[in-house]
């Protein structure tokens, strides 16, 4: 079974193909193979991501991707038996392109289309490629933070941010720090010079989150380090393990009322080594284990689309032309999960 998969919540416009036995055999015993992930990033120097133009670059690109895709997979058009996009939540502007995209594809190929939930991929890529059998998914992206496991045929949002993604929340704290975009490495390369722990609020409300009171913090602080107060490495130390340590707590809450023992980490502060470092001390003290999945799949890809869209098809899950429109909006515990028992 060969599906393609095709991303475009944000930044990043993605195709992949996905082939799988999944249809001739069971979830465990399936294969999951990543033939093509190919993908463009929307980048500006400065401002962030404008809609208009975000929409102008992933429809420029969507055919050279696709192609590129089904190229690198050495599959044709033709071969293809499902077609997954990303339904939402994510920027309409950038939904569209991808919807419009794969509505077009599967009427020209007649070929079913399936909306797959941004979210729920990260988690179920995960799974699959670090063979976890229920794992908490910590997801930690740019626009999206959030603490999902599996209960009772739903992915269950156990905390979340209450205002920014932490990736968000890092950009613009490298952003004022006078860092280029994305700032994520950068900030990262400063956090092990750091020495001395800097008091800055810590906000955590119940199992939720919050980074605004935060950033505004650390931000007031940057004039004690141009003021040579104090150093910009331990405000960068400080600030990333004051956001880390907030989120390594939810989650580690999440495991006690879970019970559950396993952590996988998505989107792409998940490829933060400060970040992996602080959750895999924690699992360590609880005898819980982490998995960390390839970089490529934590970033925003197609290939856990294509293999979210592959698991929902084998459920018997299609999505009619009408209930193709994109939901920016969509939740994490919308989705009745089907696909899992
Ligand atoms: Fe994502």
């Amino acid at each position: 079974m060969i599906c393609l998969g095709i991303e475009s919540t944000a930044h990043t416009f993605g195709a992949s193909i996905i082939e799988s036995d999944l249809d001739k055999t069971n979830y465990e015993k399936a294969t999951c193979k990543i033939l093509s992930n190919e993908k463009k990033t929307y980048t500006t120097t400065s401002g962030g991501m404008i809609p208009r133009e975000l929409s102008e670059h992933h429809y420029k690109h969507a055919t050279q991707i696709i192609g590129q895709s089904l190229d690198v997979a050495k599959i044709n058009l033709k071969e293809i038996d499902l077609i997954a996009f990303s339904q939402g939540p994510g920027i309409g502007n950038a939904l569209r392109v991808g919807a419009n995209t794969a509505r077009q594809l599967s009427i020209k190929t007649n070929k079913p289309l399936i909306g797959v939930n941004h979210c729920v991929a990260h988690l179920e890529i995960g799974r699959k490629l670090c063979a976890a059998k229920d794992p908490i998914l910590l997801y930690a992206s740019g626009a999206n933070t959030q603490i999902i496991c599996y209960e009772n045929s739903y992915y269950r949002v156990f905390g979340e941010t209450l205002d920014t993604g932490i990736g968000n929340f890092l950009d613009s704290f490298g952003r004022n720090l006078g860092l280029g975009f994305p700032a994520g490495p950068i900030l990262s390369e400063l956090y092990y010079e750091g020495k001395e722990l800097i008091e800055l609020p810590y906000t955590v409300k119940g199992m939720d989150l919050a980074f605004s009171g935060l950033l505004t913090a650390a931000t007031r602080k940057i004039k004690e380090v141009e003021r040579r107060k104090i150093r910009k490495e331990d405000l960068v130390y400080s600030t990333m393990h004051y956001a880390f340590a907030m989120l390594t707590e939810v989650t580690e809450r999440a495991l006690a009322h879970t019970e559950k023992n396993e952590i996988v980490l998505g989107g792409g502060v998940g490829c933060s080594k400060p970040l992996q470092q602080m959750v895999e001390s924690m699992c360590k003290d609880r005898g819980a284990k982490l998995f960390i999945p390839p970089n490529q799949v934590m970033v925003d890809n197609a290939a856990m689309i294509g293999w979210t869209g592959t698991l929902m098809y084998k459920a018997k899950v299609k999505t009619s032309i009408n209930q193709s429109m994109i939901l920016p909006k969509q939740r994490t515990d919308d989705i009745k999960v089907t696909w899992r028992k």
